[in-house]
């Protein structure tokens, strides 16, 4: 049988020119997720600080960025733990997204698992400059994320390592609306398509979230008052904790085979 299996394998690879041996070790529960090294776009507050805090609790060591030293200190006491790192860093200034990943990286010393999760809503009721608007809107929702993505694919994908990007998108992008916001988060499900695509290969797992309406800052809801929702099919909206757990799951060793999706957990509000 082994000595079927060998030649098998001997004619594959002739023929299709490659071999792909699998190896199995899946620890259980989130064991996995022990000594990784976490970075989080956006963690000072909302879904951002909750997975922080759910990845320190599992003994991961992970790296927050924001834009203000304040809410950073803010977030570090929250959190109070020598595995919680954060680094100031407003992601509009693109420009320097090189030498803000290379210090990320040299705080962090690896990258296991990237967070695109910063984002912000669009300012529409207040009648801004829509151009200021669309500009501010995709800076961060798309275009951080896209670079921050290409650079770990040139920079850290190498032979026998794995790294897996989640960015943070939302069921807007299923929503569709003359809305800057919206547009922005149906980007981020073609962009990771996109990179998984070409990157999967070399060791990248790419996916996002679709959060449907979570009490945070972004929505000025608290988890602890009423979350009656009437639109959602569940009729109610979440807690940021129940997406931060599915983030632990997709970046445990139990899932390396979700590749360039976009997984929707909204009680059903987007069904349509
Ligand atoms: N809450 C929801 O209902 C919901 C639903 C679907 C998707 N989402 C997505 O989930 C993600 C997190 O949102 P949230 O609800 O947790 O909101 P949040 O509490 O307002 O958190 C947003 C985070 O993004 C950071 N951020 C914003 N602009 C930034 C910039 N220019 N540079 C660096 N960091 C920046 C903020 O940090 P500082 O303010 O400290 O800079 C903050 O940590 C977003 O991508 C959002 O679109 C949220």
């Amino acid at each position: 049988m082994r000595l079927f299996k060998y030649f098998r394998n001997i004619i594959k690879f002739v023929k299709f020119g490659g071999i792909t041996t699998l190896e199995i070790t899946q620890k259980t529960g989130y064991e996995s997720l022990k000594g990784l090294k976490i970075v989080i776009t956006g963690g000072t507050s909302g879904i951002g600080l909750t997975v922080a805090k759910r990845f320190i609790e599992e003994g991961a060591t992970v790296l927050i960025t924001g834009r203000s030293e304040q809410k950073l200190s803010e977030a570090k006491a929250k959190i109070d733990s020598s595995n919680l790192l954060t680094y100031l860093w407003d992601l509009n200034d693109y420009n320097q997204y090189n030498n803000h990943l290379k210090i990320i990286l040299q705080k962090t010393s690896k990258i296991d698992v990237f967070i695109n999760n910063a984002g912000i809503l669009t300012n529409l009721n207040e009648k801004n400059n829509q151009l200021e608007d669309w500009n501010a809107i995709f800076n961060i929702n798309l275009k951080s994320m896209y670079f921050n993505t290409l650079w770990i694919c040139e920079n850290l994908l190498t032979k026998n390592s794995i790294v897996k990007v989640i960015n943070i998108s939302s069921m807007s992008e299923a929503i569709y609306e003359v809305d800057p916001y919206n547009i922005s988060k149906s980007g981020i499900s073609s962009m990771v398509k996109g990179f998984a695509k070409e990157y999967a290969a070399k060791g990248l797992i790419v996916n996002a979230i679709a959060p449907g309406v979570v009490a945070t800052k972004m929505t000025n809801l608290e988890s602890q008052t009423n979350a009656y929702r009437e639109n959602n099919p569940s009729k109610r909206n979440a807690v940021p904790e129940e997406i931060a757990e599915f983030i632990l799951f997709i970046s445990s060793s139990s899932c390396y085979y979700l590749q360039g999706q976009t997984i929707f957990i909204d009680g059903g509000e987007s069904i349509r």
